[in-house]
């Protein structure tokens, strides 16, 4: 084959090597993506601006000049009010549910974090959280924001003027036109089978109808959900996409600090394993089955709040779960792609291995087509 097929447009406008973007809320794992060719992008939703700056200028420090960016949660659908009106929003109901939860799993109650900031925990103050976080990324003059629930138009025109690029997440084609209608750098399209919050259209679907919405436009697309091998990231080129953004399989490598009985669930795990539950946000997140999940599913469980007040409802039992560290009732986000994780490895290694792999298909396709 004439030229690299991994030398994207994604490779020409940020200066990567390899088409690979990690999505991690690890800042090591960031580092050691964007050191090994592609690029890292840190989840930092819970972080409070100050960590936020030290990871920022962290990662900085380990990477130079090396392209990284930094995601957030700017929720499009929300409901907004103080704290004391949201808290009579949640009926009698749902929290004697959330009773019987905490004294099934046993969980005693912890004592309340002494530094609990509330902007910077739960759901509830997510608008206030990224508009002051937000700040940061432009201050520190970060590469690339990308937004993983609502729309970045609002903030383009400033972006670009400081030099940043605003990448957007997105489950649905009409969520895209928006998006790029709007002039989004790079549109991430994310199918069904992806960690965190997840639509209800699958990958292979959903990225070909993007990539045609985008031609002849600057945008860029990206392929999300399920992407685990060097044969996801060829097939995502051969779609049209400018290269893969994957966060289930940072998850069990050496520099993640997910726990490593989760890192050892995520090996062990079946595909099916992999659930969406609207129980922490309110709004779908797949991952790891455990007990709280299910019981969110058995009969007599109510349905589940919107963002923000499920958040509110479950925060505490979720602490209580956490500090008595009652591993069954314990979770991460997780996608189907933890089918594609068979060992702990470091960072780099899983980015070498998708691309050679991927090379090695592009490769065998050439010769195939010629000895046809
Ligand atoms: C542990 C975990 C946490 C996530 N948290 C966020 C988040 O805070 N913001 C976001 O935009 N996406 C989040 N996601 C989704 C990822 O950005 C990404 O779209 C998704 O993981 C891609 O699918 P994959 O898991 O199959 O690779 C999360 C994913 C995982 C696995």
């Amino acid at each position: 084959m004439d030229g690299n097929p991994l030398n994207t447009k994604l490779c020409e406008e940020y200066g990567c090597e390899i088409p690979v973007v990690a999505f991690a809320h690890t800042k090591d794992v960031i580092a050691a993506v964007s050191n090994a060719g592609g690029i890292g992008i840190l989840g930092a939703t819970g972080l409070k601006p100050d960590e936020l700056r030290s990871d920022i200028r962290w990662i900085r420090d380990k990477i130079g000049d090396k392209p990284f960016g930094v995601d957030l949660l700017v929720p499009a659908s929300f409901v907004e009010g103080n704290r004391e009106d949201l808290d009579e929003m949640i009926p009698d109901e749902h929290r004697t549910f959330v009773q019987h939860v905490k004294s099934v799993s046993g969980a005693p109650d912890s004592p309340p974090p002494s530094d609990i900031d509330p902007t910077y925990s739960g759901y509830e103050n997510l608008l206030e959280r990224s508009r002051q976080q937000l700040d940061i990324l432009f201050e520190e003059k970060v590469p690339i924001f990308a937004s993983g629930l609502g729309s970045p138009a609002f903030i383009i025109e400033r972006a670009h003027q400081e030099g940043m690029k605003v990448w957007g997440l997105v489950g649905l084609p009409r969520q895209a036109r928006r998006q790029i209608e709007a002039g989004v750098d790079v549109v991430v399209a994310q199918g069904y089978d992806s960690g965190g919050h997840s639509g209800t259209v699958g990958t292979f679907t959903l990225v070909p109808e993007i990539v045609r919405m985008a031609e002849g436009t600057d945008t860029l697309v990206l392929t999300a959900g399920g992407v685990s091998s060097g044969k996801h990231l060829a097939a995502s080129i051969a779609m049209g996409s400018a290269g893969v953004w994957t966060g289930t399989i940072w998850l069990a490598t050496h520099e993640s600090e997910t726990a490593m009985f989760l890192k050892q669930r995520i090996i062990d795990s079946k595909v099916e394993d992999a659930v969406q539950s609207r129980a922490m946000s309110g709004k779908p997140i797949r991952q790891l089955r455990s007990r709280w999940s299910d019981i969110w599913k058995e009969d007599g469980a109510p349905d589940t709040l919107p963002m923000p007040l499920q958040g509110m409802l479950v925060n505490d039992v979720l602490r209580d779960i956490k500090e008595a560290n009652l591993e069954d009732w314990m979770t991460t986000p997780a996608g189907q792609a933890i089918v594609g994780i068979d060992a702990i490895k470091p960072a780099a290694e899983v980015v070498y291995e998708m691309a050679d792999e991927a090379l090695e298909l592009f490769e065998r396709a050439t010769e195939n087509s010629a000895t046809a």
